[in-house]
């Protein structure tokens, strides 16, 4: 049976096995079934916390850390590895509405779970890159994420060129797999409506 990230914490850091470009070709374009299957969906929420910064600035990938508590849902029952689903950040910050209105919507998101192997990180976290331009950073803003399905396991880079393209291609990936209506109504789930702090 497959290990849920918990169960690989347990074990350490594991060693993830290094893209080539044979994974890079074979790539589909859609992921999972026509409709979520346990366990998904599966939701996340929590306060944006500040990661290392280099999402944005060294792959042009600006990513929203959750803070650990905020993982479990997550490392219980899957693997580390991509996965893709619909995210909305709250627009009030400390009771003060500070983004603007197009910012707060719900958007598609691609969430990166593990260690990081390329960055030999010592935790695992769960980063989630939301497909929209934000104007300014939302830290310490409420976070929202219902997770729908898995792309592919967490690998190590001989290079960054390489972590990116494959980065974009998980972003396209999440957006022609999300474009099926089964997983497209969860836009409108009643988790997006409910104020900041849900109580779940
Ligand atoms: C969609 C997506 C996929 C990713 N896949 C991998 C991966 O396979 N291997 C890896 O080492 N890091 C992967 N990353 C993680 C990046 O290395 C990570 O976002 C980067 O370390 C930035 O983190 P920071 O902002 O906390 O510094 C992925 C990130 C995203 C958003």
């Amino acid at each position: 049976m497959t290990k849920t990230a918990a169960e690989v914490a347990e074990e350490g850091v594991p060693s993830a096995p290094v893209r080539d470009n044979s994974f890079r070709q074979s790539r589909p374009s859609v992921v999972g079934p026509d409709a979520p299957e346990p366990p998904f969906p599966i939701v996340l929420t929590g306060v944006v916390q500040r990661g290392f910064g280099r999402g944005g600035k060294d792959l042009g990938c600006p990513t929203a850390n959750l803070p650990d508590e905020s993982i479990s849902p997550m490392s219980s029952v899957t693997q580390p590895g991509v996965y893709y689903g619909y995210a909305q950040v709250s627009r009030e910050k400390d009771g003060k509405a500070v983004l603007p209105e197009e910012d707060g919507q719900v958007f598609p998101m691609v969430m990166s779970l593990g260690w990081n192997p390329f960055y030999k990180n010592q935790k695992l976290t769960a980063e989630i890159h939301i497909m929209h331009d934000f104007k300014s950073d939302f830290y310490g803003h409420e976070m929202k994420a219902i997770v729908l399905g898995y792309i592919r396991p967490e690998l190590d880079y001989v290079s960054r060129e390489a972590l990116i393209e494959d980065i974009e291609t998980d972003k396209r990936v999440a957006l022609s797999s999300l474009a099926r209506p089964a997983y497209e109504r969860f836009k409108e789930d009643p988790l997006f409506k409910t104020s900041a702090h849900p109580r779940l």
